[in-house]
């Protein structure tokens, strides 16, 4: 395992993401301002949140409004939810296990007035949402971190920051394709922090197929990270148009 991959590391960047001075009540990004609630994950200080906008194509002037329902789990301070629904979205829905993140994108959904498109529901990935719901974008960024299978989380926060034994990876992998409408797009971001090896585990076991549609390398307090958008689909299926590569084992090749 590299050292990038470190969960011990990754939980003492929770910390120091809890510290007081690190947690201002608002923060700018992307040139919005947004409420920020205590044990909610941070998004001034991994950069990972506008990674993910780049990511999904919602930075910057929308050259064409986006269209349909919009689901996305773990949703943090609903950064990426609010600014779906400001882009176009008609149904978006904002969701999390933490339920501090529920508040806080319900916060951030008034703030930005998109309420009337944005829900925020405290889920366990898909588990509250009813059943006969569909989307036409599925995406979590997740916590790629991988912990030892018998982890305890010491506080919410960490949910943020680690997944034990890729438990969670597991589920949403397995479950996503099914709450997709025909069309629609199942996507994980994941990045060189997390175990690519495993993920690839999980989708033989789950009959999955992986397909990275694109790729972002930052530098992040001196560490370079790949961070990468996952297409999951049920193996056999067709791939989409935005189909790129399919995901490697390893890390890709980095620019000299
Ligand atoms: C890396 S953070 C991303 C937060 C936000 N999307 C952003 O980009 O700023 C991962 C999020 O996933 C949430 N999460 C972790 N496990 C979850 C689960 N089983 N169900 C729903 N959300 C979960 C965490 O609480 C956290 O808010």
């Amino acid at each position: 395992m590299s050292e990038i991959q470190s969960y011990l590391r990754s939980l003492e960047r929770s910390r120091d993401s809890m510290r007081p001075e690190n947690r201002p009540a608002t923060f700018w990004l992307r040139g919005r301002q947004w409420a920020l609630l205590d044990t909610v994950f941070a998004p001034l200080h991994a950069g990972t949140t506008e990674v993910v906008l780049d990511l999904l194509g919602l930075s910057g002037p929308v050259q064409q409004p986006r269209r349909g329902a919009f689901l996305e789990i773990g949703c943090g301070t609903g950064v990426v939810a609010v600014t779906a629904a400001l882009a176009g979205y008609s149904r978006v829905v904002a969701s999390d296990v933490n339920a501090d993140a529920v508040k806080n994108a319900a916060l951030n959904a008034r703030r930005h007035k998109v309420t009337d498109r944005v829900h925020a529901v405290h889920s366990d990935l898909f588990e509250a949402l009813p059943t006969g719901q569909r989307f036409d974008t599925i995406i979590w960024s997740s916590p790629y971190v991988r912990a030892p299978e018998d982890y305890r989380f010491g506080t919410l926060l960490e949910r943020a920051y680690v997944d034990p034994g890729y438990q969670a990876h597991r589920r949403y992998v397995d479950e996503a394709p099914h709450w997709l409408n025909d069309g629609g797009r199942a996507l994980l971001h994941f990045s060189s922090r997390g175990d690519i090896d495993g993920l690839h585990r999980i989708a033989e076991e789950t009959g999955r197929h992986l397909q990275v549609i694109s790729r972002h390398t930052i530098v992040d307090r001196g560490d370079t990270v790949e961070h990468m958008l996952v297409d999951i689909r049920a193996r056999g299926e067709s791939a989409t148009a935005h189909t790129e590569e399919p995901l490697q084992h390893g890390l890709s090749p980095q620019p000299a």
